[in-house]
């Protein structure tokens, strides 16, 4: 069983809508014995949030089960986990912070490296942007998720 985290700022729209798209996807695929996956915020302004209701409703209206309250990142999330996914790069500053020693770099990764067509430096903050901005979340998200599974399925482990 492998492990992924998503994290992003506050654990509100962006790293739960990927946990949920993403979980959406080991269902569709069977393939919830192999793998599973929980979302983190490097902040602790929501902890005990549900999701921001643009983000569930935005994510509801295309399938997708939100069910998870906000959290924050821990240390121990470096060992609980395999892969850890960046929404953007100040999610991937704070965590690089966090790991002091470098010694969980090879598991932290950028969400904008799994996109196959679509073309983003980041998964943009849309807390205080328009409505647009929960949709843009989740094309990108929906693209990203696809190609994170590829990228696991091709590199299995035990
Ligand atoms: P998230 O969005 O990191 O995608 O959950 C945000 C949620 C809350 C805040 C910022 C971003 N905030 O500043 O409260």
């Amino acid at each position: 069983m492998r492990r992924i985290l998503f994290v992003c700022l506050g654990n509100i729209c962006r790293s739960p809508t990927a946990e949920a798209i993403f979980r959406h996807l080991l269902t569709n695929k069977s393939l919830e014995s192999r793998y599973s996956c929980e979302s983190a915020g490097t902040a602790a302004y929501h902890v005990g949030h549900s999701p921001d209701p643009r983000s569930r409703q935005a994510g509801e209206q295309r399938g997708y089960r939100f069910e998870t309250r906000a959290r924050q990142f821990t240390l121990e999330d470096f060992q609980d986990f395999d892969w850890i996914v960046a929404m953007d790069d100040s999610n991937l500053h704070n965590l690089r912070r966090l790991d002091k020693e470098g010694k969980y770099s090879s598991k932290l990764f950028r969400m904008v490296d799994f996109l196959r067509t679509k073309k983003a430096a980041e998964i943009p903050d849309p807390y205080y942007g328009g409505e647009g901005g929960f949709e843009n979340v989740l094309d990108l998200l929906e693209e990203a998720c696809d190609g994170l599974l590829e990228q696991l399925e091709k590199t299995q482990e035990s």
